[in-house]
């Protein structure tokens, strides 16, 4: 008996220790406690004001239990006695009815005055800028109307400047979660919901599909690069030359091998890149030697990674619906995949600045 109270008082003292030793992390790239912007900002105040009323409540009655437990524990000299009974007292139900309902209050209207803040339709000043998600399992699309562009998995933004972003879904429900920089919100296929942020600081904050979408859900991220407005305008520009002209980088027979077989290999019936190709069903390609990670985040996009992705996407990424290209047994398939990656990693502006701001983030 006493042995296996022992036990559970050390099973109690590991899960408690755990948790505790959960929060030392020094690298936490996706801290709502570590805003990034106004949005980010009030929904933090919000929660600490809410934080600390608990704090204050859990004291007050801690100490009130306390008091009581002590003060009018058993006393061997009142035995068999009955304490005073207070059933019934108005003055006491009056008060714990009350300061419940002031405490309420006080959370509730700055929460109520947030939310409205947040979620009223904000029609587009002509600063702002528009951008129109799309959910996919598990990738993200990214539409520019105003610029003609589209991306996937990588959404670029000027700083200081007011983001409004149209959510949708293509399949099933997926949520929007940009935690240093916006709150949350649910893409629902045929509905377009709304959420608009502004990012202070240039960086690159991480992204995350937030609502179960079965399969490679917990690989379904993003990043959020934000940078000045002549950076971004520079970004944009580069998205609008036409393919082949990015397409300079590198050997030219095998860049002409690679583009042969993102043709022949089915790659062009699911991607499009610009003036190439019009698949639709997986993310759009174009520019994408310029983006910073490959299978929606999960991998750096480096030659390697890429290679390493086109190989076997089911062994970076269980259950994504990219198919896999080559038998293990195919000669060829090294030098295909090779080939391959030269030409997807030709396409778009380089990326040396922002693959140093993110490795310098970890
Ligand atoms: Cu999309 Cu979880």
């Amino acid at each position: 008996m006493r042995e296996s109270k022992k036990q559970v008082i050390n099973l109690l003292c590991l899960a408690v220790g755990l948790m505790v030793l959960s929060g030392c992390a020094s690298d936490h790239p996706q801290s709502i406690f570590n805003t990034a912007g106004p949005v980010a900002e009030s929904v933090k105040g919000i929660f600490m004001f809410t934080f600390w009323l608990a704090v204050v409540v859990f004291a007050v009655v801690a100490s009130g239990l306390t008091y009581v437990l002590i003060n009018f524990r058993r006393h061997p000299d009142k035995e068999g006695s009955v304490p005073d009974q207070i059933h019934g007292s108005v003055k006491l139900e009056a008060i714990w009815t009350f300061i419940p309902i002031l405490i309420l209050i006080a959370i509730g209207l700055p929460t109520y005055n947030l939310i409205q803040e947040l979620d009223t339709y904000q029609q587009p000043q002509q600063d702002d800028l528009v951008v129109n998600v799309t959910g996919y399992q598990w990738w993200w699309k990214f539409e520019y109307p105003e610029l003609g562009i589209t991306t996937a998995n990588e959404l670029h933004v000027p700083t200081g400047r007011r983001v409004i972003l149209n959510l949708n879904s293509a399949d099933v429900l997926h949520a929007f979660w940009l935690p240093r920089v916006a709150g949350k919100r649910d893409l629902i296929p045929a509905q377009t919901n709304q959420l608009w942020f502004e990012v202070d600081d240039p960086g690159i904050y991480l992204g995350q599909c937030a609502e179960l979408c079965l399969g490679a859900h917990a690989y379904m991220r993003f990043r959020t690069v934000a940078s000045p407005a002549a950076d971004f305008e520079k970004w944009a520009r580069a998205f609008n030359q036409p393919a082949n002209q990015q397409a300079a980088k590198g050997d030219a027979a095998q860049l002409d091998q690679g583009k042969q077989l993102f043709m022949s290999k089915g790659c062009a019936g699911c991607h499009t890149i610009d003036g190439v190709s019009m698949g639709v069903t997986g993310p759009n390609l174009t520019n994408f030697g310029a983006r910073t990670s490959v299978a929606a985040g999960v991998l750096d996009n480096t030659p390697e990674n890429l290679a390493r992705w086109l190989r076997d996407p089911q062994e970076v990424k269980p259950t994504n619906k990219m198919p896999t290209l080559w038998q293990a047994d195919d000669p060829n398939r090294d030098q295909e995949i090779d080939a391959l990656v030269a030409y997807l990693e030709s396409l778009g502006a380089d990326k040396p600045e922002l693959m140093a701001t993110i490795q310098a983030g970890r």
